[in-house]
């Protein structure tokens, strides 16, 4: 029976990257996202590219019935998933007082609900096989909050916290959770607000290939999280030398536009 490694959020970004480097090391795939012609069009084109085996299914994570929908299809098609990457996720920018409710309540549908539920769902079956491996992605904000990004900064904490504490639970079942911490990557996860913040500057944006590769090396032999690079592994431990209301002026000020 074929092994699959179901990405979500696979359609642009460091999950079409990661899709394109697991491709390359000949595994097979399903893609999820919203966009039913990306998906399409990067699943025929890794097929043909790579002879491997790679499904797509269209699912909006910002409802989370979705995500069940999304594991319950995975049965009905009958396909083995070895491998899980919670990749789909969004960020909302602005001052808590003036951003919109909606909005972040799907952004927390999404990077926290939907994630909760395909480990639940997955790891299950996962345990049940003793062998499996789940990366779910975090950030740099996990360690380092920032104003101005408070509920996503929020999400992704829950989501490092959440992993930490599930791999501790898995050890000895054979099945390996692990979190992928990057930094700003040069995606589409950034709006024309968000490119205006002094951080843009000051820690400029990776290739997301750089990120993907990281992420896939992890997925597939690593343990524990892994935080992208060594300046933000850097970053990430100025809180433990500097004082909280100092840190948060700097954080601050960083996120605020030019
Ligand atoms: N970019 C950064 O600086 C950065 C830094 C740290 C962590 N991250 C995290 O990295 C992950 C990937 O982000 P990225 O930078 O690669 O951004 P991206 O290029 O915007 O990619 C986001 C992916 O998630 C999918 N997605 C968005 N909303 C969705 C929904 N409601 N349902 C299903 N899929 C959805 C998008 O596809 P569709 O639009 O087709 O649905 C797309 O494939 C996110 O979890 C993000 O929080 C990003």
């Amino acid at each position: 029976m074929k092994e699959y490694i179901l990405i979500t959020g696979a359609s642009s970004g460091i999950g079409y990257h990661m899709a394109v480097q697991l491709a390359e090391l000949k595994k097979d795939l399903i893609l999820v996202a919203r966009s039913e012609d990306k998906l399409k069009k990067l699943a025929s084109e890794l097929t043909a590219t790579y002879g491997i085996s790679v499904e797509y299914i269209v699912k909006d994570l910002s409802v989370v019935e979705n995500a069940v929908a999304l594991y319950r299809e995975v049965q009905d098609r009958n396909l083995l998933v070895t491998g899980l990457v919670n990749n789909a996720g969004v960020g909302t920018y602005g001052e808590f007082t003036k951003t919109s409710l909606e909005e972040e309540l799907k952004m927390i549908d999404l990077n926290i609900s939907s994630l909760v539920a395909l480990n639940k769902l997955f790891v299950k079956d996962m345990v049940t096989r003793k062998s499996g491996r789940i990366m779910n992605i975090s950030s740099l904000m996990a360690f380092l909050p920032f104003p101005y990004y408070s509920v996503y900064s929020a999400t992704k904490t829950f989501v490092l916290a959440f992993t930490e504490t599930l791999a501790s639970e898995l050890e000895g079942t054979g099945v390996v959770v692990t979190a992928l911490c990057p930094g700003p990557i040069d995606t589409g996860f950034y709006n024309e607000e968000m490119l205006q913040a002094n951080m843009m500057k000051s820690n400029k944006p990776v290739k997301p290939e750089v990120v993907a590769k990281e992420g896939v090396k992890l997925l597939l032999h690593g343990k524990g999280k892994k935080i992208v690079g060594f300046m933000n592994w850097f970053l990430s431990n100025i809180p433990r030398i500097t004082p909280d209301f100092l840190m948060m002026k700097i954080k601050k000020n960083l996120a605020a536009k030019g």
